[in-house]
């Protein structure tokens, strides 16, 4: 990919905005545990939003020398004090890639293209939006690490230091992360996130239908439940079950195969939700409804071949997917078959953003 375009950052080194927006993405193999600073304990591969997204707007000023690092975070013009500890433990983690952050008050305003309140997990396109604005700013006041090619290796680096997750929504289209190798050139890295982009033409155009069965806050937070992996009885499994449904994965994507898709889709996100149930400390993240809508998409794909798979994240709501040349069955499917199992009837219709993150005008 190549390098953050400097003309779009206003103001100077002493006071200036640069904006940026960055999608949002779901999981097929999922990340699940972690290990030392944010490093995944498996390989995972994720698909980029194109309606799901963050924006963010950074604005600094510097401010007298040996006062340290000092922010505001406004989400839809609003202080958030509940985002205050991530976001600070976040510029924590990243001061040393960023040195002359502490002699700045920054501010960062965010806002999601996606609705309220509806169960979209939006830490990962929260993180890569100010994680892309830091790489800006950085690149902007001449870090090398930051200069030329890098710019995107380096920011979803960074991302992943506030969501794991949020290393994969640095790019478009499909992206993977972890140990997993997509090719002899492009070796996987545990440290950021790498495009892949070797996709048969049936994986082009893909539609995710995010199917809303409960939007309370969970129960259990992701944090949490990466926690719960160390010590897993499975977690030596689940990292081979991991790397070998990459392989499948990949395979069926670069070869078109939609059978083995779904198969390994469908596997991994009852995987995840089996990992939370069989933890030392079991939890259940899935709604009834879940099961419901899960068993419905079995039945129609049973009785009309439709090409179309489910998946979830860590909660109750499903993610349908399907190749775009499918989206008027499935839709009608949707109005007919599960629109009242669904929270206030409920659904977002989204797809995969092959152009991901985009710099904005302040
Ligand atoms: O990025 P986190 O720490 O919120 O963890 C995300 C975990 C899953 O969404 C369940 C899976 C994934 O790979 O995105």
């Amino acid at each position: 990919m190549s390098s953050f375009d400097i003309s779009s950052v206003k103001g100077d080194l002493n006071r200036g905005q640069v904006s940026w927006e960055a999608p949002s993405n779901i999981a097929l193999v999922k990340y699940w545990g972690k290990k030392g600073l944010q490093l995944p304990m498996n390989s995972s591969l994720s698909l980029s939003l194109s309606s799901s997204k963050t924006k963010t707007t950074l604005s600094w000023k510097k401010k007298p020398e040996g006062e340290g690092l000092s922010f505001d975070l406004l989400f839809e013009g609003k202080k958030k004090v509940q985002f205050q500890k991530k976001i600070s433990t976040f510029l924590k983690r990243i001061e040393e890639k960023i040195p002359s952050l502490k002699d700045y008050h920054l501010q960062f305003d965010s806002e999601n293209t996606f609705p309220h309140s509806v169960g979209i997990a939006s830490s990962a396109s929260s993180m890569a939006s100010l994680a892309l604005c830091l790489g800006s700013f950085a690149a902007y006041s001449g870090v090398e690490t930051f200069l030329g090619d890098a710019f995107y290796e380096q920011v979803s680096s960074m991302a992943r230091l506030g969501s794991g997750s949020a290393c994969r929504s640095i790019y478009g289209g499909w992206a993977s992360w972890g140990p997993y190798q997509l090719d002899e050139r492009e070796k996987g890295s545990d440290f950021y996130a790498t495009p892949f982009t070797k996709i048969d033409p049936l994986f082009e155009e893909m539609s995710d239908f995010i199917l809303i069965v409960d939007s309370s806050p969970k129960k259990v937070s992701s944090t949490e439940g990466h926690a719960l992996m160390e010590g897993h009885p499975f977690a030596e499994g689940r990292i081979l079950q991991a790397e070998n449904n990459m392989n499948k994965l990949v395979d069926s994507i670069l070869k078109g195969k939609w059978d083995i898709f779904q198969r390994v889709v469908e596997n991994e996100a009852l995987s995840l939700h089996s990992l939370m149930m069989s933890s030392n400390n079991p939890y259940i993240l899935m709604h009834p409804r879940s099961l419901a809508v899960i068993e419905k998409i079995k039945e129609m794909r049973a009785k009309t071949g439709v090409n179309c798979c489910f998946t979830l994240d860590a909660g109750p709501n499903i993610h349908l997917l399907c190749p775009r040349s499918e989206n008027a069955k499935v839709k009608r499917f949707i109005e007919s078959d599960l629109r009242d199992l669904l929270e206030n009837e409920r659904w977002i219709e989204d797809s995969v953003g092959a152009l991901g993150p985009k710099p904005l005008e302040c």
